[in-house]
């Protein structure tokens, strides 16, 4: 199996899904589209370095926690929803190469991504919190420390906080 083409596989699925619920054509016009699922996922890519961290899981989180969004809005169900369209795309082979295990975390990330939940225990559900919490930046929010799953987390939130940083894009790998 190669994640790389499985990546590409998912990500073809989650934008043809996302378009078509949020009725637009490209999913880049959207603040919650492909533009912020790639910031993610570079997110993802840094948290992952971390002890634990199943980066797999988390790169996969970065192209489906959104992806059943039905606008821009507050839309509290687009992480339950999410997680019903991980479960599905499971079941139909796309995400076979997953067990039920990692399967279970990467469902759990996405139903609760939306709802506050911090999760110090489970690296891998932390760090997709943490990957999507960052992005807050994008409207201009400072994600609260105290608020992050990880310690990298916590650490970026900081230099964000501090105002280190204008922002954590010299963080991010294969810009
Ligand atoms: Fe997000």
């Amino acid at each position: 199996m190669n994640f790389e083409k499985k990546l590409e596989e998912v990500k073809a699925i989650a934008i043809a899904r996302f378009n078509k619920s949020m009725n637009i054509e490209l999913g880049a016009e959207s603040i919650h589209g492909l533009e912020h699922w790639k910031k993610v996922e570079q997110n993802a890519i840094l948290l992952s370095k971390q002890n634990g961290v199943d980066e797999e899981v988390v790169r996969l989180f970065a192209y489906l926690h959104d992806c059943r969004r039905q606008h821009d809005f507050e839309d509290l169900e687009h992480g339950y929803r999410a997680s019903k369209f991980v479960i599905k795309l499971y079941k139909i082979g796309i995400l076979s190469f997953l067990s039920d295990d990692r399967v279970k975390k990467l469902a759990e990330a996405c139903e609760h991504h939306n709802t506050g939940d911090v999760r110090e225990l489970d690296p891998t559900i932390g760090a997709c919190y943490d990957a999507d919490r960052i992005e807050l930046i994008r409207f201009g929010i400072t994600p609260e420390p105290i608020f992050m799953s990880t310690e990298m987390g916590k650490w970026i939130a900081e230099k964000i906080k501090e105002n280190e940083y204008n922002n954590v894009s010299f963080l991010r790998v294969n810009q």
